[in-house]
């Protein structure tokens, strides 16, 4: 097993004569093997791993300066959001969210001051699927950057740089670490320049991941794939029992054929996975509540794709940064409730959500 190096600083022989190692904001023996790992599973050269998903996206943004503008989907993760319009734009850097379900959306927001593409593929909470291949056309042909949060997918289900992005971005918090115990993030890239470039941005800023830390994501990710086989099988069953339920209004799952980019899914996902969003007949907060209070096997709770499934209402939760306008105009109502589906036994999840919807 690989040793945790619980040490913040290494004995050296002789001054500037060390042995690899001189202090673990640098590098770290733990560190370095789940670096090494990352960029292996996402087909990657380069991994750099960071204290949070966050902290990766905010070390990411680092590569800009001020009038450099971002174009980003805009259905994502509430505190990618939080941290562009809040932080970011503040310091200059210029955000313009458009949907990406048709790829000629981006095009109209691409002039001579665009420096990055920013994909989450699924999106969360509404699970939009992005063709990634044609996003990382477009991005070559303007010179960008193209950066996809794979957090979603996770890299069992899809490698966005083999489809041509030039940075993955991972919040490792969830299916990679896969056990509810860590918080971490993690980027991955191809390109010499552009590592060398995180790697000094990881070192100078300093938001990296703890050696114990990097230790329990190594163990997670031995059993990623058996994890991530059970995700897709217990999200299937549960994805069609919803979809076939009288108080259920609709079902966001790309691995439904009536999914607006599910053929998309298809070709750039080796399946479709635990993660889904559905509405109520009736769209009203009241009736969400109403089942959020009442599974017991979904446990309601921020973060996704653990072992344990978790419920959640993005409005109130993960998504209460975005306001309302903006959130209702990308499809996120008041009853939208997100599930992460677990890998428990799947008439349990069925029998919980059977009886949590009865009580609407
Ligand atoms: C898609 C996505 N990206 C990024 C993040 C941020 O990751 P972290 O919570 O590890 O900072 C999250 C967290 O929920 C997420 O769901």
């Amino acid at each position: 097993m690989t040793p945790i190096y619980q040490t913040s600083t290494y004995v050296q022989s002789a001054p500037g004569e060390h042995k690899g190692y001189e202090y673990s904001r640098t590098q770290n023996p733990t560190r370095d093997a789940l670096q090494d790992n990352l960029a292996a599973l996402e087909n990657g050269k380069y991994g750099l791993c960071f204290s949070s998903g966050l902290g990766a996206i905010d070390a990411l943004m680092k590569l800009l300066k001020p009038g450099d503008e971002v174009i980003s989907t805009s259905d994502l993760y509430g505190g990618t959001y939080r941290l562009y319009m809040k932080i970011y734009s503040e310091y200059g850097i210029k955000f313009h969210f458009t949907g990406m379900d048709d790829i000629d959306k981006i095009k109209p927001f691409v002039n001579e001051n665009t420096k990055m593409i920013w994909i989450e593929t699924p999106t969360n909470p509404m699970l939009n699927i992005i063709d990634i291949k044609k996003a990382g056309e477009l991005s070559k042909a303007n010179d960008l950057i193209l950066a996809v949060d794979n957090t979603f997918a996770s890299p069992y289900l899809q490698n966005p740089l083999d489809l041509g992005a030039d940075i993955v971005m991972h919040s490792i918090t969830k299916y990679i670490g896969g056990h509810s115990d860590v918080v971490m993030g993690a980027l991955v890239c191809n390109d010499d320049d552009l590592h060398e470039k995180l790697a000094f941005i990881q070192n100078s800023s300093g938001a990296v991941c703890g050696p114990m830390d990097s230790f329990l994501v190594l163990r997670g990710i031995k059993t990623l794939h058996l994890r991530m086989r059970q995700h897709c099988i217990n999200g299937k069953a549960i994805a069609k029992f919803l979809n076939n339920h009288p108080k259920v209004d609709k079902v966001f799952w790309p691995g439904l054929e009536d999914h607006p980019n599910h053929t998309v899914a298809k070709a750039q996902m080796k399946d479709f996975g635990g993660m889904m969003s559905f509405t109520l007949k009736e769209d009203s907060m009241d009736d969400a509540f109403t089942l959020l209070s009442n599974t017991h096997l979904f446990a309601l709770a921020e973060s996704l794709g653990g072992v344990e499934s978790l419920i959640g209402h993005p409005a109130s939760m993960t998504h209460a940064a975005i306001p309302k306008e903006e959130r209702e105009a990308v499809g996120l109502k008041d009853s939208l409730i997100r599930l992460s589906v677990g890998v428990e036994d799947i008439e349990d999840l069925l029998d919980d959500l059977s009886s949590a919807l009865d009580k609407i």
